[in-house]
Formats: structure tokens, sequence, C-alpha cells
């Protein structure tokens, strides 16, 4: 499979991409600053998601297979703060996290209409369906939207062929993950977590790679929960 997935430099997409290069799938990863193989993309850009499509497909010889729209980023702003701080911080994260990944996906689907089939998976979040914390209401928001996306997708083009699943990973064990649970008090927060740990990348990376490649096509618009039962729906 001929594969383009964002956020791959590090934490889950790093993994992911590992998981999927050792079955043997061509990756063409992504990250904001390039280098070590991927194409660089900064999705603050409204350009920038076009720009990447066209890179990838030239990159995986004009076929791709598979999109993972993993690349996210978690800010916090104060619920306090003044409207010019507050305004920037909802558009940078709903561009990075949500904006980017519907314009992906729409050109994923042009593409994939003309190849007769493809996937896409999304990376969400827990907070998309429990919410985050006070400082945090626009990335749980943009988590709920791409849940929101991924059936919209699966319901509209599964007659095509085109199948869309999301994986929503809880306290997941990167850079992003260690931020967080140091400021909010670091193995306190594991008690809220019946397995008793967060989960490791490769947890989430391996269900990435199951739900791009193995998993039935019945089974499009699943959401797949990874978070050792803190949040159980
Ligand atoms: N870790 C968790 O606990 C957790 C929990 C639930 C959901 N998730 C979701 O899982 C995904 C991966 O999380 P992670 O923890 O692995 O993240 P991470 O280690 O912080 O990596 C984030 C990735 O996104 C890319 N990225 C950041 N800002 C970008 C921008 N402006 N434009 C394009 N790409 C950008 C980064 O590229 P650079 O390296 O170039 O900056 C990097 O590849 C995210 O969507 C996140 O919301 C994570």
């Amino acid at each position: 499979m001929n594969i383009l997935l964002t956020g791959a430099s590090r934490g889950i997409g790093a993994a992911a991409r590992a998981a999927l290069e050792q079955a043997g799938h061509n990756v063409a990863g992504h990250s904001t600053r390039g280098g070590s193989g991927l194409i660089d993309a900064d999705f603050t850009r409204s350009d920038a998601p076009r720009q990447l499509w066209e890179q990838a497909v030239h990159a995986l010889g004009g076929r791709v297979d598979v999109l993972v729209n993993n690349a996210g980023v978690y800010e916090a702003v104060a619920d306090d703060a003044d409207d010019a701080e507050w305004h920037a911080a909802w558009t940078r994260t709903m561009t990075v996290n949500l904006q980017a990944s519907a314009d992906l996906s729409r050109l994923a689907i042009q593409h994939f209409r003309q190849m007769g089939g493809g996937r896409i998976v999304n990376v969400s979040s827990r907070a998309g369906y429990r919410g985050d914390s006070p400082q945090h209401w626009h990335y749980a928001a943009s988590k709920a939207g791409m849940i929101g996306m991924t059936k919209s997708i699966a319901r509209g083009y599964a007659g095509e062929g085109i199948l869309a699943f999301a994986v929503c990973p809880g306290f997941t064990m990167t850079g992003m993950a260690e931020d967080y649970l140091e400021s909010r008090g670091g193995a306190k927060l594991l008690a809220d977590i019946p397995l008793g740990r967060v989960a490791g990348a490769e947890e989430v990376a391996e269900t990435v790679r199951w739900l791009a490649v193995d998993a039935p096509a019945s089974a499009t618009g699943a959401v797949i929960d990874v978070n050792g039962a803190s949040y159980v729906r």
C-alpha cells in the first residue's frame, strides 16, 4: 500500500511510520520541518495541505491508497485570555488539527475516486468524546470535529470503496503527553486509567496500521478507543 502519513517525525506518527514500513508499505511521511526523508508542510499555512498532497502523490509514484491524518497540536489557552489571544489559539488549533485534515481528506477522496477506492484514518482523541481541560476547549472541539468528519466520509463515500476510520487515543507516551502529565500532577493522573498506565505510542501505531490496512470494509465509520478504559462509551 502507498500511504501518506502526516506528523511522522515523532510520537505516534513516528511509531506508525515504523509499523507501516515494517509491514512492507510505502510511506510518504510528513512533518512541519521535514528532514529524515519527510515532506515538510506547515499546516498553519492554508496552501500547505494541497502542496503536501501533490508532493506525496509524486513521491508515491502517482498512487495513494491510504491517508493518515495524524499531525496535531495540543496547546493551552486560558479561558480569560484577551480576545486576540483566544481567537489566535482557536484558529491555530482548528487549522492544524481539523482544517488541514479536511483539506487532505477532500483531495484524497478526489484521488480515490479515480483509483477505485482508498482509506482515510484520522487520529482523533479521547478528548473528542470526553472533553478536555478548561485550557483546551479548542483541542477537544477540533478532535470532536475529526470524528464528525470521519463519519460523514464513511457514510458518504462507502459506495465508492472509500472507507474512513478514526482512532481516539487517551494519554499516549509522546512529547505531547509528557508535557501534559507533568503539568497535571504526573502519576496522580494515572489513577484515572484502570489499566494503570498510559498507552505506548506503538499501541496506537498498531491500531493505525490495522485500520489503514486490515480493518474490514464493513467497519467503515468506526472509531476505536485506545485509552486503557479511562473513558468507555
Ligand atoms: N500523545 C497523546 O497523549 C495523544 C492523545 C490523544 C490524541 N493524540 C493525537 O495524536 C496525534 C499525534 O500526537 P503525538 O503525541 O504523537 O504528537 P507530537 O509528538 O507532538 O507530534 C506532533 C506531530 O505533528 C506535527 N505538527 C505539529 N505542528 C504542525 C503544523 N503546524 N503543521 C504540520 N504538522 C505539525 C509535528 O511535526 P514537527 O515534528 O515538525 O513539529 C509532529 O510530527 C495528534 O493528532 C494528537 O492530537 C495524542
